[in-house]
């Protein structure tokens, strides 16, 4: 089954071909990065018009990739959500246009069911599994004790682990995307003095806007006293807070739960600290970890997700599809 796939929920305007649920022929991304660098994030407005701009050359560029024509397809899925609502109609119209074109089936896939299938690129999940979602708008641990079927396990109760790691970059000064550049910061060193609050929930939850605005009081106190802080050192202590709680929360959860892989899915999980700490926390289960071409946002991973939806509800979807900017994942997939 070869599927087009469309992404455009956020500030990646991406096309895919994807076959049978494991193969990525072609994986087209556009990042508009650089149009909302300017304004230090993602400007709603603007991310629309730059999907308008460039989401035709995008598909012709996926489909010549693959070497296929639209005559071989035998469906097409777009991100039906979360996302920012303007973006996602964007990927929704040209999706709708092009199946009733070419007289192909139509399927709204959820952006997570997406991060999560970025995996079967990698391996086949084996069930029952564990995924940690780690992305600029979720940070989850999901159990899946069979294809598209995701129990939650638990979530930050603030911000988003991406979110904090933007926020604290922009804080720094580190510009926009901040998550990979406080990355690379952080890695410049292997240890510093300052300290970090130590965030336990109960369960399996998270929780970022503690250690985000801590990091904000310390910078301004520094500031107010006229003292410097090393930036390098702060980004480290950051980081090591940040990715400990994720750490220990999928710790917890594997000591409950028997599992025969954990997956890690999302933007953050880009992060190589994050790769290699997660790899020996879990160990002997394995980890299985998507390259990074399909952690963050693309439509690959949609096309990958598309395959096994259609296998459980069918190519039901048509014309009457809508877009959705707060979908849980779990009321998609019921
Ligand atoms: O999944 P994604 O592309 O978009 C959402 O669906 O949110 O994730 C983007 C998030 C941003 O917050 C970005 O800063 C973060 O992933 N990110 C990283 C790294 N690369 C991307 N965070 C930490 N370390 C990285 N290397
Ligand atoms: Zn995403």
């Amino acid at each position: 089954m070869i599927i087009l796939a469309l992404e455009t929920s956020c500030d990646e305007t991406s096309a895919a071909v994807v076959k049978d649920g494991r193969e990525v022929l072609s994986n087209v991304v556009y990042s508009q990065m650089h149009t909302h660098a300017r304004f230090g994030g993602v400007v709603p407005e603007v991310a629309s018009r730059e999907h308008v701009k460039s989401i035709l050359s995008v598909i012709d560029e996926a489909l010549s990739q693959a070497h296929i024509d639209a005559s071989a397809l035998d469906a097409v899925a777009v991100t039906e959500g979360p996302g920012l609502i303007g973006s996602l109609l964007v990927g929704i119209n040209a999706a709708k246009a092009f199946a009733f074109a070419h007289q192909k089936p139509l399927l709204g896939v959820h952006h997570i069911a997406g991060h999560i299938y970025a995996n079967q690129a990698v391996t086949p999940m084996v069930f029952p599994l564990l995924c940690l979602v780690v992305s600029g708008g979720h940070t989850e641990l999901i159990l899946m004790e069979d294809h598209m079927r995701f129990t939650l396990l638990g979530q930050t109760q603030d911000d988003a682990i991406g979110e904090a790691y933007d926020k604290v970059a922009r804080v720094m000064g580190l510009g926009y995307p901040g998550g990979p550049k406080l990355d690379a910061l952080a890695q410049s060193v292997t240890q510093s003095h300052l300290t970090m609050p130590k965030t336990q929930l109960e369960g399996y939850d998270f929780s970022y806007s503690g250690l985000k605005s801590h990091v904000i009081n310390t910078l301004n106190t520094a500031k107010m006293k006229g003292e410097t802080i090393a930036q390098d050192a702060l980004a480290h202590r950051f980081q090591e807070a940040a990715l400990g709680q994720l750490i220990d929360q999928t710790r917890k959860a594997l000591a409950n739960h028997e599992v025969k892989q954990v997956l890690l899915a999302g933007g953050v999980a880009a992060n190589q600290r994050l790769r290699t700490w997660l790899k020996d926390a879990v160990a002997p289960i394995p980890l299985v970890v998507p390259p990074l071409s399909l952690c963050t946002d693309n439509a690959g991973m949609i096309g990958l997700a598309a395959y096994y939806q259609h296998q459980r509800e069918g190519l039901k979807e048509g014309l009457a599809l809508n877009g959705y900017s707060r979908q849980t994942l779990f009321d998609r997939y019921r």
